[in-house]
């Protein structure tokens, strides 16, 4: 099977292609780690649109591009024509011609899908309504770094806690893939929606994972080998304010001490990030030395540079027209 162009949505590739990738990421993050710093991204250029803001996403994405020899250009909100004046269709046949690979944050899913159908060089996800899958591939690598003595990422269970926000969806979707046990611990209402729910069981029954939705706080931290949590307030299309989310979330479903307590004795915590403090964990969780967190947005660098190599690295040279076009350049600089 030929390679896919874009990275869109990990449930599109197969668990052999995602380890590839994570394993590509913990090559490169060992070789950076020690000194060596792959210029496998030289004369590339990344365009980075973004619909939203960004602290860890856009940061990784330059950094990763910096390290490997590259370069990335910040495309703010409302900065370029995208899906305003320009059609989508336009800016990314206009895009493929001005850089080597676009990453996109945006507000709807169907214009990352558009911009990857509609441009010629690879797309990237950077987070939609939908799914969030560079994130995905940074939360594996975090857990593959701290898996429980002995267990494999397979044997691991990942328990949700909180809302079913694209992250919450995005972390169900590549933990079935891999074949772990991913359950969410949220109310009725914010549960996973049914038409992501059946992806994730289609993907266990070929993995060997498992999935559950609980509102029982014993089930879902019984052995749990990895607890994470997002915010409450909603990114896309909610008018959810601060009060309305504690009516909905709290006590329940904060983690504290108290419920990390509940699973497996070396559980770790995770977030995606940014955390609203207070809401939906507690400063004692987030700063515990069972936190891995902050470990978790470093290896989102660590990811986007497996990202790079897998997707952009790979060119097909012509040697012959190389030399050739050398020698014409060298001619016509030398020329009187
Ligand atoms: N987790 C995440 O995507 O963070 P940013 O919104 O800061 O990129």
């Amino acid at each position: 099977m030929p390679r896919l162009k874009d990275f869109i949505d990990t449930t599109q590739f197969t668990k052999e292609e995602i380890m590839h990738i994570i394993n590509l990421s913990l090559v490169i993050k060992k070789c950076i780690n020690n000194g060596y710093y792959p210029k496998i991204m030289k004369n590339k250029s990344l365009g980075m649109i973004f619909e939203q803001s960004s602290t860890r996403t856009r940061v990784s994405f330059e950094t990763a591009m910096a390290q490997m020899g590259g370069h990335a250009q910040y495309l703010a909100p409302g900065q370029i024509q995208l899906g305003g004046h320009e059609t989508i269709e336009d800016s990314a046949r206009v895009l493929s011609r001005l850089v080597d690979v676009v990453m996109a944050r945006v507000n709807r899913h169907k214009t990352v899908a558009d911009l990857a159908r509609l441009a010629t060089i690879p797309v990237l996800n950077a987070m939609s309504d939908y799914n969030h899958p560079t994130q995905e591939i940074g939360d594996m690598i975090t857990m593959i770094e701290n898996l429980p003595a002995g267990k494999r990422i397979e044997d691991c269970k990942v328990t949700f806690v909180g809302d079913a926000t694209q992250v919450c969806v995005s972390l169900g979707f590549i933990a079935s893939k891999l074949g772990m046990s991913f359950v969410q611990f949220g109310p009725k209402g914010y549960q996973i929606p049914d038409d992501r729910a059946e992806i994730i069981k289609k993907q266990c029954a070929v993995s060997g994972g498992s999935f559950t939705v609980t509102e029982d706080a014993e089930e879902a931290m019984r052995n749990a080998d990895f607890i994470y949590t997002d915010v409450w307030y909603g990114l896309y299309d909610d008018e959810r304010s601060h009060e309305d989310c504690m009516k909905i979330f709290h006590p329940k479903y904060q983690v504290t001490d108290a419920l990390m307590k509940k699973a497996a004795p070396h559980a770790k915590f995770m977030h995606c990030l940014p955390a609203s403090r207070g809401m939906e964990v507690t400063d004692e969780v987030l700063d515990a030395p069972y936190s891995v967190a902050f470990d978790e947005a470093g290896n989102r660098l660590t990811a986007m540079r497996g990202l790079l190599a897998y997707f952009v690295a790979p060119v097909k040279k012509n040697k012959t027209v190389a030399a050739e076009a050398k020698s014409e350049l060298d001619a016509l600089l030398t020329a009187d």
